[in-house]
């Protein structure tokens, strides 16, 4: 049964014609605040500005139920192959076990391999930070280079930068990924062969841009007078492919393995995160493993009504298929965070943006919204207007530290105001007669025609998330708590998460349309096309 059939969807969609003015709801409820927000893992979620009232949130939990969230939950972390048309099990969730956990796959307990990569990772760490990792002339490194796309960059790129604060500031971290030549051209031109170090990061070691890029390392690296033989000082590879990884010229000695159950954009907590292990150090990328892990034992035993990850999706599964907000803001107060919004559109619109069910129907109603963001208050000078006054309404999530890592001046405390202005404003709005108020002073004429731009309104729903401070730990249980969201949301949606079918067809015909650049013979395409690669042929310059 399509999920939209189910008594709870039924029930909720009469229930979304009731009146959810969120200024009279929290006039008439003194005790919204302590109601709708929760406390764990050192985060306080408040979803009280939310378009919600108690039935609303025990008819969200029925869906959950009814969807079989639970069982998911318990099929997830007992290693079920949950991610169907691939057959495999989804365990990011055990690359952050503790020693002691158990986590079954097919039998056999996968915890034991995880820590035996984590002491590779650590012994690996240690010798590069402490400088008897050298590079090809004996001199120390000093740069990282991560080549990478997708799971296998965004996800080290961006914790790199948000944990920067627990850097080591003697090796510089540089991320390509495009398969532009501008992207590594520009690194490039920052480092020396000598005492870089590049980790090619790829699940599959089949990507076209991180093999056309690590290629494209490898010969600048050996033109710069290293040999063949040095080359194991100077590249090692994270991937699932040990034969690829040969292939490559990479010495599986330096080779750090992850396993099929890890998808890509799940995988900063695998070997993939030895970008941000030697950044932050192997102690603090461990602390980063247990804030997921706090959030893991959170997710699994919380009851649904007060679970973090849980309270998300549905909130978010309530404004995509009820109210029909299509798109979903993610904005952080917290400069550190400026590539969390960017991690996040893989991890949430990659996992969601499907439109078949798990057994292979048309879902008959919609999945994943558009998510985006910024962090604040640059987002204040830029789009704010829309989500203030524009016709389409973007539930968002405001997220901010409580203390901050720099104490300067006031900017934390003028940093808190602004968070608090906005989703104070988003939600009170302000009315034709506050506006006509305060434009007393004017000529009543210049007051009348100016009054009308000037009305917010409000009713606009949002959540804050605080947090005490920005720790690898705090950072860990974050990213755990929307891994699972999406999760959940999945559940609802009856779709797997785990697949990404979506990115095939542009890969196989980029394939074919690479040939006809370079052979100058055009296949059968409609005009469009044809017309793009006539142009770009006919040009002087193509040398095909
Ligand atoms: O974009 C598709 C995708 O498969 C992502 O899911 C993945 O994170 C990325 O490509 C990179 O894949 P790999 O790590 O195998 O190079």
């Amino acid at each position: 049964m399509m999920i939209d059939h189910s008594i709870s969807w039924q029930a909720l969609q009469a229930h979304v014609q009731e009146d959810f003015s969120l200024q009279k709801l929290f006039q008439q409820d003194p005790q919204r605040f302590s109601r709708f927000s929760v406390q764990d893992c050192g985060l306080l979620l408040d979803y009280s500005k939310n378009r919600i009232t108690e039935k609303t949130m025990e008819l969200l939990v029925a869906l959950a139920k009814e969807a079989g969230v639970d069982q998911g939950i318990s099929d997830m972390f007992g290693g079920k192959r949950i991610n169907t048309t691939e057959n495999r099990a989804v365990l990011h969730t055990a690359l952050r076990a503790y020693p002691e956990d158990v986590f079954m796959m097919d039998g056999c307990d996968v915890v034991q391999g995880v820590h035996r990569v984590l002491d590779h990772m650590e012994d690996f760490t240690h010798k590069v930070r402490s400088g008897l990792w050298t590079g090809f002339t004996g001199k120390k490194i000093c740069d990282v280079v991560n080549i990478g796309i997708g799971g296998s960059d965004l996800g080290p790129k961006m914790v790199t930068e948000a944990l920067s604060f627990y850097q080591d500031k003697n090796i510089r971290f540089h991320f390509v990924s495009n398969i532009d030549a501008t992207h590594i051209v520009r690194i490039l031109e920052q480092v020396q062969a000598e005492t870089t170090l590049f980790i090619i990061a790829s699940k599959t070691f089949t990507t076209q841009e991180t093999l056309t890029n690590a290629h494209t390392a490898r010969h600048w690296f050996l033109a710069q007078g290293a040999s063949q033989g040095d080359i194991a000082k100077h590249f090692v590879a994270l991937s699932t492919n040990e034969q690829a990884v040969r292939d490559f010229g990479i010495d599986p000695d330096n080779m750090f393995a992850f396993w099929d159950w890890v998808g890509g954009r799940y995988s900063l907590w695998s070997a993939i995160g030895l970008s941000i292990a030697l950044s932050i150090g192997m102690d603090n990328f461990r602390e980063l493993l247990s804030g997921a892990r706090d959030m893991d034992l959170h997710f699994k035993s919380t009851p649904l009504d007060k679970n973090i990850p849980v309270i998300l999706a549905l909130l978010g599964v309530w404004y995509r298929n009820f109210w029909g907000f299509a798109s979903h803001a993610v904005l952080p107060y917290d400069q550190y965070l400026e590539y969390f919004p960017r991690y996040l559109q893989q991890a949430d619109m990659e996992s969601n943006g499907k439109a078949v069910t798990k057994d292979g129907q048309e879902v008959s109603y919609a999945t994943g919204p558009i998510l985006w963001g910024e962090p604040g208050t640059n987002g204040q000078h830029a789009f704010y207007q829309l989500l203030h006054q524009g016709t389409t309404i973007v539930p968002c999530d405001f997220l901010v530290a409580a203390t901050p890592l720099h104490n300067v001046g006031d900017h934390h405390q003028v940093l808190l105001a602004n968070f608090l202005a906005q989703t104070e404003a988003l939600m009170c709005g302000r009315t034709l007669a506050e506006v006509q108020q305060e434009l007393a002073c004017l000529p009543a004429q210049e007051a009348n025609a100016l009054a009308i731009h000037k009305v917010f309104p409000g009713n606009r729903p949002s959540n804050s998330i605080i947090y005490d401070r920005l720790t690898p730990r705090t950072l860990g249980s974050l990213i755990a708590m929307y891994e699972h969201k999406i999760f959940v949301q999945g559940l609802i949606w009856q779709i797997n998460s785990y697949d990404q079918m979506g990115v095939e067809l542009g890969k196989k015909l980029a394939t074919t349309l690479l040939n006809e650049l370079q052979t100058g013979k055009i296949g059968a395409h409609d005009s469009s096309t044809t017309g793009l690669v006539r142009y770009l042929l006919d040009r002087p310059e193509a040398s095909h």
